[in-house]
């Protein structure tokens, strides 16, 4: 079953062309992670799947042209964590993470809603969070708060853009493997970006490399983290090992090569 499905998408910022003739079919419980160099299109193919931003071509969610979903309706489907996270500065912890319950105008808390809440946030940790202030957060703390509130949403499509930022590597792995974990259990469709190559292969069913707004190679991560791919993706001489255990690409950078892009 394909949840997500993307046809010939297009997308220019004033006529400049940014993404260009993306197709990507996702199925349910599986993580595939965007990645590419800075500036690739990666928070602007996110942009598109969530509904803010209109390219040409077809998003279908279950089959169904996006357009013709009520935008409210895509909030209850889709849940985006941008990469921008934005301070709300009177609000305590737990009342951002239940913001992220809002779907629609016509809102009430009921129990219900601050149980899933509460359950975020023992899940994540930060339980103890829960009445401070966002704004007295230090970075990770506040970009755990943001995980919350993406996933207090139950969402069929959750949209995570560089979710690891800020984290130190405990946190960083267990957001990934608590991330594994329920799009797993809850069979939730994740697409994450992210800029670690070898987190990206830990942690993700699939890879898609996007450069320069096109799709340069999708697919497992063993088929595509090649020396090849990182030489002519980011201009790097790079050794890749696989894992004896796991079977597990890992990418060890050598040097960087200069070239036109660069200079
Ligand atoms: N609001 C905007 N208006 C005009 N151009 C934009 C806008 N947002 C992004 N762009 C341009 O679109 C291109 C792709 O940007 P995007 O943010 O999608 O890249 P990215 O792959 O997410 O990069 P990064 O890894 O740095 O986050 C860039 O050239 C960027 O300058
Ligand atoms: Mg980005």
């Amino acid at each position: 079953m394909v949840r997500l499905e993307i046809k010939n998408l297009k997308f220019s910022y004033n006529s400049k062309p940014v993404l260009k003739n993306i197709n990507i079919k996702v199925s349910p419980g599986k993580i595939t992670a965007v990645i590419g160099p800075n500036a690739a299109g990666k928070s602007t193919l996110l942009k598109c799947i969530a509904g803010i931003i209109r390219p040409e071509g077809n998003i279908l969610i279950e089959g169904k042209e996006i357009n013709t979903i009520k935008k409210d309706n895509i909030t209850k489907l889709v849940s985006y964590l941008t990469q921008e996270s934005s301070a709300r500065a009177v609000l305590s912890v737990f009342e951002v993470v239940l913001l992220g319950r809002l779907h629609s105008l016509s809102w009430k808390v009921d129990d219900d809603d601050l149980e899933v809440v509460w359950g975020i946030l023992k899940e994540l940790g930060i339980h103890k969070l829960a009445s401070r202030h966002f704004n007295e957060l230090s970075g990770g703390q506040r970009q755990m708060v943001s995980i919350a509130q993406a996933l207090v949403r139950e969402p069929k499509i959750l949209l995570l853009d560089e979710p690891t930022n800020n984290l130190d590597l405990q946190h960083q792995l267990e957001i990934f493997d608590l991330i594994r974990e329920l799009s797993v259990e809850r069979n939730i469709t994740t697409i994450i970006t992210l800029h670690q190559l070898n987190m990206a292969a830990r942690c993700a069913d699939e890879l898609v490399i996007l450069n320069n707004g096109e799709v340069y190679a999708a697919g497992k991560p063993e088929s595509v983290l090649t020396s090849e791919m990182v030489r002519s993706v980011y201009g790097v001489n790079a050794r890749v090992n696989i894992g004896e255990d796991d079977g597990i690409p890992q990418i060890i950078p050598i040097n960087s090569v200069r070239s036109k892009r660069l200079a």
